[in-house]
């Protein structure tokens, strides 16, 4: 029988269609509206196509969406003082700085640099502590884990208890999906093992997982042979393996494969992510929910 597809883009859509309220209602009782800088640095496609995503999404909302795109050859001081800037700066509420940078900035002091309460991507050390800890002391759950946790969550399956294998230990995704999954509290509570480049038999710990999560960055990775009957398979790789002209748009645009042979997994799960229109879209309502939280906090 052929797997549950599970559908971020309409979940995403109900999401951002209660942060579009929200923001209205707020508008007209204070007068404010969450404020995001997104800041770009140089043209990375990837990059340019998240990051237009974003500022179309921020500014569908009723935000205060101010965009940076920056020269490439931006040296680190003038990017430290435009997150100066923005820190400031009290009609913003969230900086996310586009990753990754240039080589000749040292991606990691800019992200030391965002003041931890507007850090809506859950990047700086002060908002990793707090997560590790949990419950009340998270300020900004990461976007593409706190969208993967919402997606199993809203499709019904049960994470209490399950096996969870999280293939890929990165920082933006597989550790932070991983230590989100195994606090006490609803939603998580499951098992986690966390699988990557140097694990002896990925694929027998992949039979196991009652929720398999793949964030590795190889095309097609999994195979349907390594997927528990009835899992469910949430695939995060969003890998760009040629480029196609858009029908609609005559434009010439990236063709995306997962980290899973879709086709012949989704015959073996009992529910499954596609990309694109899977994990994608619910990270950048994720990223706007924490705007908004964080507007409501200051
Ligand atoms: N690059 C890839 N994913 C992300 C993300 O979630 N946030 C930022 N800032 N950069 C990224």
């Amino acid at each position: 029988m052929s797997a549950q597809i599970i559908d971020g883009r309409a979940v995403s859509k109900t999401i951002l269609d209660e942060i579009r309220s929200d923001v209205a209602t707020m508008r007209d009782k204070t007068g404010t509206v969450p404020g995001l800088v997104t800041i770009l640095v140089g043209e990375n496609p990837a990059s340019v196509s998240y990051v237009t995503l974003k500022v179309r999404t921020a500014l569908d909302l009723g935000f205060n969406e101010v965009q940076e795109n920056v020269d490439p050859g931006i040296s680190e001081a003038d990017l430290l003082a435009l997150v100066e800037r923005y820190n400031r700066d009290e009609s913003i509420h969230g900086i996310l700085v586009q990753l990754p940078l240039p080589d000749h900035i040292d991606e990691k002091k800019v992200i030391y640099a965002i003041d931890p309460d507007k850090d809506v991507d859950g990047f700086h050390p002060v908002n990793v502590g707090r997560l590790m800890i949990g419950g009340d002391e998270v300020l900004f759950p990461p976007c593409t884990p706190a969208g993967i946790q919402e997606l199993i969550v809203r499709s019904g399956v049960e994470i209490e208890g399950a096996e969870v294998v999280v293939v890929g230990r990165s920082n933006i995704v597989g550790k932070p999906i991983a230590n989100m999954l195994l606090q006490k509290g609803p939603g998580a509570n499951a098992t986690v093992t966390v699988v990557h480049t140097r694990t002896r038999d990925l694929a027998s710990h992949c039979r196991r997982a009652d929720i398999l999560i793949v964030a590795a960055g190889v095309p097609g990775l999994v195979k349907p042979e390594w997927i528990k009957p009835g899992a469910c398979v949430i695939d995060v790789g969003v890998n760009r393996v040629g480029e196609k002209v858009s029908r609609k748009t005559g434009k010439k645009i990236a063709i995306l494969r997962g980290d899973v042979d879709f086709d012949a997994a989704k015959e073996i799960a009992g529910s499954i992510t596609p990309v694109p229109g899977g994990v994608g879209p619910m990270t950048i309502a994720m990223l706007m929910k924490n705007t908004l939280a964080s507007c409501r906090r200051s």
